[in-house]
């Protein structure tokens, strides 16, 4: 097998005629199930991007300090909130066109309902799970109306872990709350021991972790996230009880052969990281099988790229200003455009119970290139995943009165 046959040549470009004739295509705005926003100056450069193409997203409560308390999360949400409206303030009298994301380069009335209506976007705050968590705080949180899941990382397990769970197996009586208030779990699904190979964490995860989580829990809701095996494929559709998993654009389009393709390239490194072609196949597989338990979760999680381009280079992928044209990118390659939709939009929103939106979007067949870095504030520059590469499709935005 050559490296263009198992993925780690250029997916993004298949070779011949695309497998689909559509030109344009329309679906409900869709909701981002796993989204790293930061904080500070990194928020306010990031979230217009998910704003302007997501309803809502759970947002990753993996701050330094993590979230882990009601008051942290509403805080969190709060500036969120004054970082989009700052955003949004600056997005209408941009500087240069190239500052813009590119579904806001058209006509300025336009432009200007866009903005308006990504002001509606709603960030779903989540809490970070430590060995300290009690199940008075799923208590709180399960009242606040505002917390919408917890989020397991096992201590270590990646970026801002180190406040994580040391020992799950003690966690009993907070998620036992948890199932007793439908408050919903997302596992980041990987051990830490040392002397398990980095590639095989997930599946050791399943093994010694999940499978006991599951069978101890019957009723308590599951988010396997960012899965990126054929073995958590296999988990999810087999679980029994509530079991669903969210999918990232680059487990969808690349194999770890895109990490090593030409040189080490930090910018394809993101945990769990990317795996083989067999597991990729596996995922593409899930992600278009219809069943709703796959469902969209970019996992776009920023870094400046000096702190990717550096010796010990942080972990994570930043899709958010072009996730939907990578997603579709994903299926048409796989002859599924039409399942896309649900993937993006509906699937998702049921298994938090919640009413998919509304409104509209649409993607247009037209080729654009990625750019090869954006701001990120205070003289830093962040690269996209798939910086330089080609997309077929580009994101037109939301359809509505004001469409030009
Ligand atoms: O690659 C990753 N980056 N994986 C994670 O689980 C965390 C994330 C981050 O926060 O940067
Ligand atoms: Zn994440």
């Amino acid at each position: 097998m050559n490296s263009t046959e198992c993925g780690g040549g250029n997916p993004l470009s298949p070779p011949g005629e695309p497998e689909s004739s559509a030109t344009r295509i329309e679906l409900p705005l869709p909701d981002d199930w796993h989204l790293h926003l930061r904080d500070g100056a990194a928020l306010r450069h990031v979230v217009l991007a998910s704003a302007l193409q997501f309803g809502r997203a759970i947002v990753m409560p993996n701050l330094k300090p993590p979230v882990v308390r009601c008051d942290q999360a509403r805080d969190y949400r709060t500036r969120i909130r004054e970082a989009l409206r700052a955003a949004v303030a600056t997005a209408h009298s941009p500087v240069t066109a190239s500052d813009q994301p590119p579904v806001l380069r058209c006509e300025p009335e336009r432009r200007a309902w866009l903005l308006e209506e990504a002001l509606r976007f709603e960030p779903l705050m989540t809490l970070y799970l430590t060995d300290h968590t009690t199940a008075a705080d799923i208590d709180a949180a399960a009242d606040s109306g505002l917390v919408h899941a917890v989020k397991l990382y096992p201590a270590g397990a990646t970026t801002h872990a180190d406040a994580g769970v040391s020992e799950v197996g003690r966690l009993g009586p907070v998620l036992e709350r948890m199932q007793k208030r439908s408050l919903p779990l997302l596992v980041h699904g990987e051990v830490t021991d040392a002397d398990i190979d980095v590639f095989d964490r997930e599946a050791v995860f399943i093994d010694r972790v999940l499978e006991g989580l599951r069978a101890r829990f019957p009723a308590l809701r599951i988010v396997f996230e960012h899965i990126t095996t054929r073995q958590a494929a296999q988990f999810v559709r087999q679980a029994e009880g509530p079991t669903a998993a969210t999918i990232t654009p680059q487990h969808l389009l690349y194999n770890r052969n895109a990490i090593f393709r030409g040189g080490l390239r930090p910018h394809w490194y993101c945990l769990p990281v990317l795996k083989r072609e067999v597991h990729r196949q596996a995922l593409l597989e899930a992600a278009v099988s219809g069943l709703p338990k796959f469902f969209l979760g970019t996992d776009s999680a920023p870094h400046a790229a000096r702190l990717k381009e550096h010796a010990a280079a942080c972990a994570g992928c930043y899709s958010a200003p072009h996730a939907l044209a990578l997603y579709a990118t994903a299926f048409e390659a796989a002859g599924a455009l039409d399942r896309l939709a649900d993937f993006a939009a509906v699937f998702g929103a049921r298994f938090y119970g919640l009413a998919p939106n509304t409104r509209r979007v649409s993607m247009l067949r037209e080729a654009s290139e990625v750019p090869h870095a954006l701001p990120f504030g205070r003289g830093n520059s962040i690269v996209p995943l798939a910086a330089g590469e080609h997309l077929p499709w580009r994101f037109e935005g939301l359809i509505g009165a004001a469409t030009g």
